[in-house]
This record gives C-alpha cells, sequence and structure tokens, in this order.
C-alpha cells in the first residue's frame, strides 16, 4: 500500500520543499522538486540541490506517540538505504540523518514537527543521483550514478523509494519501535568513539545503542541520550 505519496506535487524548482510541503494537508502528501535554491540540512546547514538530484518532503500526520517522532528521519533514512540495496549499493546510516555509501554521504533526511492536536510531521530526503556535488561539504559525499552501471535519473529512484519509505511509515505506524533492530545493525555510529557537542558541553565516549526514542546512547562516565547536536566520530 502507497501511504506515502498517494498525493505526489511536482514543483520544479523552489527554495525549499520543506517549505512546500508545511502547506500540504493529506497524510502521505509529498511535494518533489527538480531544484531547491535555498535547500535546508540539519543544523542550519545548506543543502545543496542542482538538477539531477531527488529532493521531496513529505507531509506526515501520524498516529505514533508523540515521543516517538523523534524516529522519523531515522526509519526515513531506512526507506533510503531500502532502496538503495535494491539497486546492489550496500549503505549505512549515521545518527541521525545520514546515509553513507563507502563513508561518504548520499543522503541526508531532515524532520520538522509541529505538535498540533493532531500532530503535524514535515520530512524531507535530499539524494544525489546524478547531480553535480557541492565541494564545501561537512562529510565527503557521493551519488548514486557513480554506484551503478546503467543511467539513473531522479524519477527512477522516486519510483522505488516512495514504496519502501510508505511501508516504513506503515510499520512505525503498527508499531513505533519495530525499526530500532534495523537501525541498530545499520547504524555506523554505534560501537564508535563519537563526540557530541551540546549547548555548553560536549559529550565522548562510544555510542552504545539507539534509545525507544531515536536518541543516541553515548557512554561517557554513565548513559546519556543525545537527541539533538552534532555528532563527530573520532578516534578511541
Ligand atoms: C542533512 O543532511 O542535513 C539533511 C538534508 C535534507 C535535504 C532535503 S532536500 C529536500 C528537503 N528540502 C530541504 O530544504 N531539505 C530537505
Amino acid at each position: 500500500m502507497t501511504r506515502i505519496g498517494t498525493v505526489v506535487h511536482r514543483v520544479g524548482r523552489v527554495e525549499s520543499t520543506m517549505d512546500t510541503a508545511q502547506d500540504l494537508d493529506r497524510d502521505g502528501a509529498v511535494a518533489v522538486a527538480e531544484a531547491q535554491t535555498a535547500g535546508r540540512g540539519r543544523q542550519g546547514r545548506t543543502w545543496t540541490s542542482e538538477p539531477g538530484g531527488l529532493y521531496l518532503s513529505a507531509l506526515l500526520r501520524p498516529e505514533a506517540p508523540v515521543d516517538r517522532l523523534g524516529l522519523v528521519p531515522l526509519w526515513t533514512g531506512l526507506a533510503v538505504r531500502d532502496v538503495l540495496a535494491r539497486l546492489d549499493v550496500e549503505a549505512t546510516v549515521s545518527w541521525p540523518n545520514d546515509v553513507l555509501v563507502g563513508g561518504r554521504k548520499i543522503a541526508g533526511t531532515l524532520a520538522t514537527s509541529r505538535l498540533e492536536a493532531s500532530p503535524r510531521v514535515v520530512v524531507g530526503i535530499g539524494l544525489n543521483v546524478a547531480n553535480p556535488l557541492p565541494e564545501e561539504v561537512r562529510v565527503p559525499a557521493t551519488r548514486l550514478a557513480d554506484h551503478v552501471d546503467a543511467p539513473v535519473a531522479p524519477d527512477d529512484v522516486l519510483e522505488m523509494l516512495l514504496p519502501a519509505w510508505s511501508a516504513r511509515y506503515e510499520a512505525f505506524e503498527a508499531d513505533p519501535g519495530s525499526c530500532l533492530d534495523d537501525l541498530r545493525e545499520a547504524c555506523r555510529t554505534l560501537g564508535r568513539e563519537v563526540a557530541v557537542r551540546l549547548d555548553g558541553e560536549t559529550l565522548r565516549g562510544p555510542a552504545v545503542d539507539v534509545a525507544p526514542d531515536g536518541g543516541l546512547v553515548v557512554e561517557d562516565g554513565g548513559r546519556r541520550t543525545v537527541r539533538a547536536g552534532d555528532v563527530e566520530e573520532v578516534s578511541a
């Protein structure tokens, strides 16, 4: 069943599909852009969005408990990984929102929530398909076209992504914690030494788990669960 993408709005070139999707109403409605002039990433970063990449956001109206909504960008990353696996491209996820191939970032996810009587979550995916890669990046980047033999276009990926993303959404609505085992298996952050910069302090230690609400559990003189912030992998 297609729960994400029952309605797909093709919006050409926009500032950000995160804004377009905010104006949508129906659960699972999607806005897809050919390019974005002000694409956004986490932590106020820019997401360079030249034609040839896949840039989309969905409006979700989940019934899952509000304290589980932090999982949405994580299982969205798993959906991207599912699609890459179907193309024989092995990917990992890096908490909280990167999808990596060969240690290089191929996709990022972003979610914003409005906790009204029924919560509205806008979740976006930027996936490098055949677009020129940005030069100045925090994590080295890669694109799908460099990992498959045949030419690949954003619409080919979209067609595979919508059912994969829908399946992850359905599973989340049926049992919000159902993605945790897959996350633990796919998340390359776990078992690595990390530094997490928070307001006013930096946590350092091994990342040991993904918490039921999607937070990253770091062992730093005790278990601390991080729900936002920049995570950097550091050598032990
Ligand atoms: C990140 O890695 O920091 C998240 C990147 C998310 C980018 C996507 S592209 C579609 C949607 N529109 C945006 O402005 N951002 C997201």
